[in-house]
């Protein structure tokens, strides 16, 4: 008897999905390891901690796909582009990943609407509110170095942005859970 309850091209999509959430891990490992060697303790703690929820990111993807009766595909992971050149470009980069993972997400959300697929699009939907969270924490820190004045980001500005960067927490409040009294 058939127990797989995913289409085999929600299945496909779901495996592209989930080695995209490990290769962002991957990402995140790669620029935390560079902010650490160029004495960013604080950067690269914030990074490191962020690989370990991409990988969440991951496994969760992957219990769907075994629970939904269908097969996981583990498969090599890209590997990650270059090291930035500044902070202010890791930043950047770091928006920008989270961007075409929003992308990504999307075409999921598109595709198991497509295939009347209300299980997988109701599964996606911690995705499309994960990944607002993801963008603004991304937006945080490059909002941080604008307070600083990234072209001219001196010695004592990066250091206290580090210090910073140390104890900032993973999360951010998404829209939905502000209140006039808590802004
Ligand atoms: Fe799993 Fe940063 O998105």
């Amino acid at each position: 008897m058939n127990t797989d309850r995913l289409s085999k091209t929600i299945a496909a999509a779901l495996n592209a999905q989930m080695t995209k959430e490990a290769q962002a891990s991957q990402i995140y490992l790669s620029y935390a390891a560079w902010a650490e060697s160029q004495g960013f303790g604080g950067v690269a703690n914030f990074l490191f901690r962020h690989a370990q929820e991409e990988r969440n990111h991951m496994m969760k993807i992957l219990e769907y796909i075994l629970k939904r009766g269908a097969k996981v595909q583990v498969t090599a992971i890209p590997a990650p582009p270059e090291n930035p050149t500044s902070i202010k470009i890791c930043f950047e980069k770091i928006f920008e990943h989270e961007v075409d993972n929003t992308n990504a997400v999307y075409k999921l959300v598109k595709m198991s609407l497509t295939e009347e697929d209300w299980a997988t699009w109701n599964f996606m939907q911690w995705f499309v509110k994960e990944q607002v969270e993801e963008e603004t924490l991304a937006m945080n820190l490059l909002d941080k170095l604008k307070i600083t004045d990234s072209e001219k980001l001196n010695g004592n500005a990066l250091y206290v942005l580090d210090r910073d960067l140390e104890t900032t927490p993973d999360e951010v409040t998404s829209a939905q859970e502000v209140t006039a009294d808590n802004p």
